[in-house]
C-alpha cells in the first residue's frame, strides 16, 4: 500500500514563481510521468513537475510527441498529482496540452484545457507557440486556468522544422521569438519555456519579460531550468544532446540489478530461507 507522508509544505503557485523571478531565485523544474517518480521529485524539492508530452517519447516509445492524446496525458497527470500529494505537496504540477488539442480553435483549446484541469488537481497547462495561439492562451487564462508558454524549438512542430537543431540562430527568427514571447506574456501566460535557443537570446527574452522563463538548452540566463527526467537520470541511453547534464547512470544500475536477479533465479539462490514463509 502507498503510504502518504505527513510533511506538507506550502504549494508552489504562479504567484510564487513570479516572486522567485523578482527575487532572482532560480526555478528548478523536471518532467515526471508516474506516481513513484513524482513522489521522489516532490520530496527532493523541485519547484515544479512538468507532465510533458515527452511521455510520448520516453514512456510510449514514439519517435515524436505528436501521437500522445489528451486522455493519455490525463492518465499520466493523475498519477503525478497523486504522487506529489502523497509527499510534501509542494511542487506545482503543469500538464502539456498535446498536439491538436488547442490548435483547431480557441473554443477547442478551452474545452481541452478545462478537461485536463477538471479530471485531476493539476495547477496549469503548457502550450507551444506564439502569436498563432495567443487568442487560445487568452481565453484559457481568462477562465482561470494558468498557462505556461513554450517557444524556440517546439517539438510538436518537428515536421515543419525537419530537425531538432538549435532554433532562432538567424536574426529574423530571433526577432519573431522576442515578439512572440511578449505576445504570450500579454495573453496572460505566467511563465514561458525556452527550448534550444542561443543563451544570449534567452537572456534578452528573460530580461524583457516580467514572467519567468524556464530554459532547456537555452543557457544559464533563464529564470529557471527544466530537463526530461529520463535524460538527466541516464535512463535514456540513445539521446545525448549537449544541454543534458547526466546526474546518474540509472540505465547501468538497473541493468546490473536485473542481471543479478536473473542469475540468482537461475542458480536457485533467490529466494533464500529468510525471503520465504
Ligand atoms: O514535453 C516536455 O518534456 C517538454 C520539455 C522538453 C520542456 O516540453
Amino acid at each position: 500500500m502507498n503510504q502518504p507522508s505527513g510533511n506538507k509544505l506550502p504549494h508552489v503557485t504562479t504567484r510564487r514563481m513570479l516572486d522567485m523571478k523578482e527575487r532572482g531565485e532560480k526555478i528548478a523544474m523536471l518532467t515526471g510521468y508516474d506516481y513513484t517518480m513524482a513522489r521522489i521529485l516532490d520530496r527532493s524539492g523541485v519547484d515544479a513537475i512538468l507532465v510533458g508530452d515527452s511521455a510520448s517519447n520516453v514512456f510510449a516509445g514514439h519517435n515524436t510527441t505528436l501521437p500522445i492524446t489528451v486522455d493519455e496525458m490525463i492518465y499520466h497527470a493523475k498519477a503525478v498529482v497523486r504522487g506529489a500529494q502523497a509527499e510534501t505537496s509542494r511542487a506545482m504540477v503543469i500538464v502539456d496540452m498535446p498536439f491538436m488539442s488547442y490548435q483547431l480553435s480557441p473554443e477547442d483549446a478551452v474545452r481541452n484545457a478545462g478537461k485536463i484541469m477538471k479530471e485531476h488537481e493539476c495547477d496549469a497547462v503548457k502550450m507551444e507557440g506564439g502569436k498563432v495561439i495567443a487568442e487560445a492562451v487568452k481565453r484559457i487564462t481568462d477562465i482561470g486556468i494558468p498557462v505556461m508558454g513554450h517557444l524556440g524549438l517546439m517539438p510538436q512542430s518537428i515536421y515543419k522544422y525537419g530537425s531538432y537543431k538549435v532554433r532562432a540562430m538567424e536574426e529574423e527568427e530571433a526577432r519573431q521569438l522576442m515578439e512572440d514571447a511578449k505576445i504570450i506574456e500579454e495573453a496572460g501566460a505566467f511563465a514561458i519555456v525556452l527550448e534550444k535557443i542561443p543563451s544570449k537570446l534567452a537572456g534578452e527574452v528573460s530580461r524583457s519579460l516580467t514572467i519567468p522563463t524556464i530554459g532547456i538548452g537555452a543557457g544559464s540566463e533563464c529564470d529557471g531550468q527544466v530537463l526530461v527526467i529520463n535524460d538527466m537520470l541516464g535512463l535514456s541511453t540513445d539521446f545525448r544532446p549537449r544541454f543534458v547534464r547526466r546526474y546518474a547512470d540509472l540505465s547501468t544500475v538497473i541493468e546490473q540489478a536485473v542481471k543479478s536477479y536473473v542469475e540468482d533465479v537461475r542458480s536457485n539462490s533467490f529466494p533464500s530461507e529468510d525471503e520465504s514463509y
